[in-house]
């Protein structure tokens, strides 16, 4: 009853500023009053803090010392090479992921989960943030480190989801770093020897997201191997879920059933099909190398 009140709320602030961007925002998100009345709302882009005015912004920035996420850098992309600069594929933006224990750092990852509010319309945590880690992906130039988007994940999930919640913030959508954060989240859980799964429901966004990153991992898995494996392989290989595969192979039609088991049925011709319908896809690398972390404890 809580939820649907919550849901159908009326979209309060209508537009945000964050950094170098102005956006439109999607949904209802429950800031405190006065804020949430306003129509315009100024963020800091580093702590997430939010303003009334301009002027205010403009004071707090002035005085503010944070130019990254309040946590550990967890993973930078490499720098591009002596001489590599005007190389197209060394022209990716450099990026880096911190993770911020909701517990410690209690305000900013509240201030977060109110910022992401504004583009998902079924999200219920804002306050209780204790539970759960956030990983913030950033953009890096030389003013500091710029809010990309981010996904969230509990200490401890019994359910065993490897991601709790996952956004970009608009102007940075559809460049591939939406596929990027759930990637990490998947890299993060062969880090811990887990298998993992996102927690439901998922967006129509967040279907599509995933429904293409799992298309994609297991096509190329299914390619190196030329098919020889099972679905058990797949998922000890990619941290996905069995079941998440048998969907994904399903609505790719690759599999079969035999005696009340799941069967891969497939070519190496059949396999080549369905790549080049995704192949023109944006991706940015993760190099596992420079994931410099340890599991919760
Ligand atoms: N229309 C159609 N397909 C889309 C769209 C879109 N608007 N956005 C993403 N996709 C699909 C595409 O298949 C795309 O692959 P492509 O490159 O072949 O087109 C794939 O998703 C991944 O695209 P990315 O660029 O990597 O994703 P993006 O950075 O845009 O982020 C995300 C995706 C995080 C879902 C973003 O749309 C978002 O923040 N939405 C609002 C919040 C939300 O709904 N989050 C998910 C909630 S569910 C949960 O949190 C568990």
């Amino acid at each position: 009853e809580k939820e649907h009140q919550e849901k159908t709320k009326v979209k309060n602030i209508q537009v945000i500023e964050l950094g170098k961007y102005e956006m439109d925002t999607w949904y209802y998100s429950p800031y405190p009053e006065p804020y949430a009345s306003l129509d315009k709302l100024y963020v800091c882009e580093f702590s997430l803090k939010y303003f009334k005015k301009k002027k205010t912004l403009l004071r707090h920035l002035a005085k503010c010392e944070l130019r990254h996420p309040p946590g550990d850098e967890i993973y930078r992309s490499p720098a591009p090479g002596p001489g590599e600069e005007g190389n197209p594929a060394a022209a990716d933006p450099q990026i880096a992921v911190f993770e911020v224990d909701g517990k410690k750092n209690k305000v900013y990852c509240q201030s977060l989960c109110l910022l992401s509010k504004l583009f998902l319309d079924h999200k219920t945590l804002y306050y209780d943030v204790d539970p759960f880690l956030f990983y913030i992906l950033c953009e890096r130039d030389a003013e500091g480190y710029h809010v990309v988007g981010y996904f969230s994940k509990e200490k401890n999930s019994v359910e065993g989801y490897n991601l709790a919640c996952i956004l970009t913030l608009p102007p940075y959508q559809r460049k591939g770093y939406g596929r990027f954060l759930i990637s990490f989240s998947y890299e993060l859980s062969r880090k811990e020897g887990k298998i993992g799964t996102p927690e439901r429901p998922l967006s129509d966004l967040g279907q599509v997201s995933y429904r293409s990153y799992w298309t994609r991992v297991v096509l190329d898995v299914l390619r190196e191997h030329k098919g020889n494996l099972s679905i058990k392989d797949i998922s000890e290989m990619t941290a996905i879920r069995t079941d998440d595969i048998v969907k994904t192979l399903e609505s790719l039609n690759l599999i079969k059933y035999w005696k009340g088991d799941h069967i891969i049925s497939v070519t190496p011709r059949i396999i080549e099909e369905h790549l080049k319908t995704v192949t023109t896809q944006k991706t940015i690398a993760i190099d596992a190398d420079k994931l410099h972390w340890t599991p919760f404890m």
